[in-house]
């Protein structure tokens, strides 16, 4: 082949309600953000990301749709605005992102479905037991529910392992939300495997999946009807479950606290133990002061963004 460059970008995401109960099949609602990741693949002579020799395993996505496509010659090019480990869906990004770069390297479609998929099979790869969630909305972009048969319309269905998702995309009001990092990387993996272990053994911890999944529902039908008020009281609910599962910790309860003055609600988004609070506010200056004044990083993000590009 002679030598080419081709790239595409796709956007970070945060969780607004269901992470973890949607793992047992339960609704969940993402919305995709402002901050985005670029992946650039171009001719090489052996397989490298950002010029250096690729080392299998220490890059596994990247490992795995390589793979996937033959590619033993090119050099993976990435640069992300979404902290990776932050609860912001930085490798669902790369997944969606890289896949569709592929795509046009190869001069294959750059069909939506097709990219979905690809980014669903790496993350359920390296992470074993994920949903197609976060990789549905870096691709698709809005906002994304799954598993919730009344709301949206359909874009695609996942299956894996004798398990189903139905995917479908919905308009969300304008709203503003306020991001605040604790700092704190944490993986999704071990995170979902503990909650998976707290529920095989007490019927407790179903007890609360189902509860999340009751305010999910009805948090979707807030934003049908643009209630704010409402939705941040579900948010704070559905962050107390959480919470309860063990999933949160001090530096996500303290951030929370603290952007709740200003807030409509907060809660702790993706798989928690570090990464991110999610707040929805009409004062995101402030809530962005009182992040920044308990040891937190801000930044605030709109509800309306592209997908893959
Ligand atoms: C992680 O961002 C969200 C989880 O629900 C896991 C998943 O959906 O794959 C914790």
């Amino acid at each position: 082949m002679n030598a080419k460059t081709t790239s595409a970008s796709a956007p970070g995401k945060f969780i607004l309600l269901g992470e973890h109960a949607v793992v047992f099949g339960k609704p969940a609602v993402a919305l995709a953000i402002d901050k985005r990741v670029q992946c650039t693949v171009k001719t090489s002579d052996t397989n490298r990301i950002n010029g250096e020799v690729l080392i299998p395993g220490n890059n596994p996505h990247i490992d795995f749709l390589l793979d996937k496509y033959g590619l033993d010659s090119v050099d993976v090019c990435i640069e992300s605005e979404v902290p990776s480990g932050s609860g912001l869906g930085s490798s669902a990004a790369l997944s969606s992102s890289l896949s569709a770069a592929i795509r046009r390297y190869l001069d294959l479609d750059v069909e939506k479905i097709a990219i979905a998929k690809d980014a669903f099979d790496t993350e359920y790869f390296i992470q074993g037991n994920a949903s197609p969630l976060d990789t549905s909305c870096s691709t698709f972009g809005n906002g994304v529910v799954l598993n919730n048969d009344g709301s949206g319309s359909p874009l695609w269905t996942a299956e894996k392992n004798g398990k189903r998702w139905k995917i479908s995309s919905i308009k969300a009001p304008k709203m503003t939300f306020v991001i605040g990092f604790t700092g704190i990387k944490a993986s999704t993996g071990p995170l979902v495997a503990k909650v998976k272990k707290y529920t095989e053994n007490s019927s407790f911890a179903s007890e609360i999946i189902d509860e999340i999944e009751a305010i999910t529902s009805e948090g979707i039908r807030c934003m049908e009807n643009n209630d704010k008020e409402k939705l941040g009281k579900l948010m704070i609910q559905d962050h107390k479950l959480l919470s309860i599962l063990g999933v949160s910790c001090s530096e996500l309860n303290k951030l929370v606290d603290a952007a709740l003055i200003d807030s409509y609600g907060a809660k702790l988004t993706g798989a928690g133990g570090g990464g991110s609070i999610v707040a929805l506010t009409d004062r995101p200056e402030k809530v962005c002061e009182k992040i920044t004044r308990h040891g937190g990083m801000p930044f605030v993000v709109g509800t309306s963004s592209d997908g893959v590009l």
